[in-house]
């Protein structure tokens, strides 16, 4: 069995935990944002959603470099100000806050990895990013 196809069924294998633990009771904590901050962090959320599917795009086009960019621009390290996050921060329990921090790092290490233009490590790295946007929306809603 090929790497790729190891990785495909791994990753339907995450897809079908996620699935079942959503008939668990939802423990997630409601975060008390003001509605305006409300709005703008959920437009940051759907914007986040579109990276991931330009990333998947420029991944399977092998633009490496341009993935590199975007993903640290976006979500990385770098992104943190853009998104007013040391504003919001202290609106989420501490175990979001943990999963948000982890998102931006491993956003960032997937941008020296997909900038190296090994394509399998790129998206593994990629699924260490979405794996942090999963654990932080078991822990927290807005409404
Ligand atoms: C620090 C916690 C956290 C992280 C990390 C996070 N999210 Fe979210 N996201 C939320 C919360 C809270 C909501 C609101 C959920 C609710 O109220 O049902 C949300 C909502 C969303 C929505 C719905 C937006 C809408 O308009 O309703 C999308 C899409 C989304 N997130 C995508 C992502 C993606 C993609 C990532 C990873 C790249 C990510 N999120 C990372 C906390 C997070």
């Amino acid at each position: 069995m090929n790497k790729l196809m190891q990785y495909l069924i791994i990753s339907a294998a995450v897809l079908v935990m996620a699935t079942s633990a959503q008939g668990e009771p939802d423990q997630r904590v409601r975060l008390n944002l003001p509605a305006q901050m409300q709005v703008h962090m959920l437009g940051n959320m759907r914007q986040h959603l579109v990276v991931i599917d330009q990333l998947l795009g420029m991944l399977a086009r092998e633009e490496f470099d341009k993935a590199a960019d975007l993903a640290e621009a976006e979500l990385g390290m770098s992104s943190l100000d853009k998104h007013g996050a040391s504003h919001i921060t202290s609106y989420y329990p501490k175990q979001s806050r943990q999963f948000g921090s982890n998102m931006h790092m491993a956003a960032s290490r997937f941008s020296r990895i997909a900038s190296e233009g090994d394509a399998l490590a790129a998206y593994k790295a990629l699924g260490r990013i979405t794996q942090n946007c999963v654990g932080c929306h078991a822990t927290a809603k807005v409404r």
